[in-house]
């Protein structure tokens, strides 16, 4: 079967025409105008300290950022108007929120980040702001006024706690209501207002960027091991200017230095690991009793990240090469979080 974007637009076309180039607006694209997520269920999740949690608040011109766990007296605390309490990686704690995730297979897992819910009462938003990458905002029940500019170099509101934008000029605006899904690509300015106490659903994608991959990679050679080799120098001989740097040891530095190697199959496993490894506030719970698989579905844990390249699979930051025979049902849960026992 043909894969699907919620709402009925083929996977290949929404790739071929949006993707990264263009917001594209689904009307009643999920049935989601239900709250599958009651705001006490919300207010729960941004009371824990292993969730990420924020509250926004609006006073005038200026925007007020606060930063979870949030006590029961803080969030009772709250006006009626004006605010926004966002709860980042509910799939890690909600299965519904995880099945919202699994809507988006036709896209690589690597590329998924999570789900985050945000709730907000009327006149509610984060402000005008880009986010660096690309977003499905599934509109749940209540309706907000989203404006949109198209990418382009933004002048950001200095000393502000949130990322804003300062010469924000839309062009375009859409009153979405439950279920409605619109996606936008990285770097576009939005900003959405609540037109009455609403709930968005945020599906969030992720993309390495150069620069932290190299000094994620260079500790990995680290932990690994580098050559190493102490310097002498049995024929030094007095020094006039003792403050200049001693050419023998810059020669031995650039020696050093070019005997770091790695081979193509080290860097894959290193991507591997790293597309794979958990975000530092996720908490793994053992379980006590596991019970026997056999006759039973497994189903892989929402914390967990599977990823897989050949025979080798990425689970969570580590690697293991798996024998052919069990290969195939690995990777197929992998693939669909589940697997018939
Ligand atoms: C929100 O849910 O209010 C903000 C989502 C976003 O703009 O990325
Ligand atoms: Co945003």
């Amino acid at each position: 079967m043909e894969e699907r974007l919620p709402g009925g637009l083929s996977a290949r076309d929404f790739l071929r025409r949006h993707w990264q180039k263009k917001p594209l607006l689904v009307r009643g694209a999920l049935p989601h105008g239900r709250a599958w997520l009651s705001r006490r269920e919300l207010f729960a999740l941004a009371r824990r300290p292993d969730v990420e949690s924020r509250l926004v608040e609006r006073r005038g011109a200026h925007w007020r950022l606060e930063r979870g766990p949030f006590d029961a007296a803080r969030l009772a605390r709250l006006p009626r108007r004006g605010w926004t309490l966002l709860v980042s990686g509910v799939n890690l704690h909600d299965a519904r929120a995880e099945n919202l995730l699994r809507l988006f297979d036709f896209l690589p897992r690597a590329r998924l980040d999570d789900v985050m819910v945000s709730y907000a009462a009327p006149g509610g938003g984060v402000g005008p702001h880009r986010d660096s990458y690309d977003v499905f905002l599934i509109q749940g029940p209540g309706r907000r006024l989203w404006r949109l500019e198209r990418a382009r170099r933004f002048a950001r509101v200095a000393g502000a706690p949130l990322d804003l934008i300062a010469d924000f000029r839309p062009d375009t605006e859409y009153l979405v209501e439950p279920g409605d899904l619109l996606y936008l690509p990285p770097g576009w300015g939005h900003d959405g207002r609540a037109l009455e106490p609403c709930f968005t659903y945020s599906v969030g994608l992720r993309a390495p960027r150069g620069a932290e991959l190299a000094t994620a990679f260079l500790d990995y050679l680290h932990e690994r091991g580098f050559p190493d080799a102490g310097y002498r120098d049995p024929g030094l001989a007095p020094v006039r200017s003792p403050a200049r740097l001693p050419e023998e040891m810059i020669a031995f530095g650039m020696k050093t230095l070019r005997r770091i190697r790695w081979s193509p199959r080290e860097a894959r496993i290193f991507l591997g690991r790293y597309l794979s490894a958990p975000k530092p506030e996720v908490v793994f719970r053992p379980r006590r009793n596991v019970p026997a698989l056999a006759g039973r579905e497994a189903r892989l844990d929402a914390k967990t990240r599977l990823l897989y390249s050949g025979r080798r699979f990425f689970v969570n930051g580590e690697d293991f090469l798996a024998p052919p025979r069990a290969a195939a049902a690995l990777r197929a849960l992998a693939d669909r979080g589940r697997l018939d026992g």
